[in-house]
């Protein structure tokens, strides 16, 4: 299947399986708290999204136990949420939730700290966030895909870190993974030419030290190689002839302004 470009209609579905997204994530983040098992998030973001009428859709994808990914500290992404696995303090957590909603697909990321954490973790986290939104200066029709890659790449760089290179974003419809990949590291070729109506999930994956990841023997979870900490920031977008729509984005996010960030 080829890059899909959604009609008006489909981009009103698109919209509103994004906005429940952007609730189960705010209502998610508001409950995480020392003492709390992985599993305890995904049962909350399962009922949250079963109560907007929506369907898990990492649920049963490929054989993954769960709604909602939740990978912590030096897990970078498809953590298993498990009920013996406790967040302390200072903690930092990865929570990736994709819904179907009316038959289209959204998918976003956010990482958040389990109370007090260090300095270090919260610039990690802070910065994963602006590398997306330095790639969303990229995201406008006529622009080409690795316009928003490179961009990622280049300021998550700047900082020493490493850009994960084994997973990319995606197309994103009425399939949750749809054409075309989305590299969040630098590429030397352009990339296709980004059309207005266009979909896209664009999900950096940040590391504090090497880009190098392995994975568990549990065949999902990914870890960074040095066990450094790693970040998460994604979001579902749609392209326009100007600043691309973030169809994502929680409420306490618009209202801190982060339309202004790209
Ligand atoms: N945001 C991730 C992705 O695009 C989550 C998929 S997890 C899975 O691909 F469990 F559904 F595979
Ligand atoms: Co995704």
């Amino acid at each position: 299947m080829s890059v899909t470009i959604k009609s008006a209609h489909e981009i009103g579905l698109m919209r509103e399986a994004g906005r429940i997204l952007a609730k189960v994530h705010e209502n998610l983040a508001k409950e995480i708290r020392p003492g709390m098992s992985t599993l305890d998030i995904d049962k909350l973001g399962e009922e949250l999204i079963r109560s907007y009428g929506c369907t898990p859709s990492f649920k049963n994808y490929c054989g993954y136990p769960a709604s909602v990914c939740v990978s912590v500290n030096e897990e970078v992404v498809h953590g298993i949420p498990k009920a013996d696995r406790i967040l302390k303090e200072g903690d930092i957590v990865s929570l990736d939730a994709g819904l179907i909603c009316k038959g289209y697909h959204s998918d976003a990321a956010r990482t958040v700290g389990v109370g007090e954490i260090s300095e270090e973790a919260q610039l990690l986290i802070d910065r994963t966030r602006m590398s997306f939104f330095e790639g969303m200066k990229k995201a406008t029709a006529g622009n080409h895909l690795h316009d928003i890659s490179n961009n990622i790449a280049a300021y998550a760089e700047k900082f020493g870190y490493g850009v994960v290179r084994e997973l990319v974003g995606h197309g994103i419809g009425k399939q949750l993974h749809e054409e075309p990949e989305i590299p969040n590291f630098r590429k030397l070729s352009r990339g296709i030419k980004l059309r207005a109506g266009m979909t896209l999930a664009v999900e950096p994956m940040i590391n504090a030290g090497t880009h190098e990841v392995l994975w568990l023997d549990d065949d999902w979870t990914v870890i960074t190689e040095d066990l450094s900490l790693s970040a998460h920031y994604e979001n579902t977008i749609l392209i326009t002839e100007g600043k691309p729509e973030l169809l994502t984005l929680t409420e306490s996010e618009i209202a801190a302004g982060y339309m202004d960030l790209y």
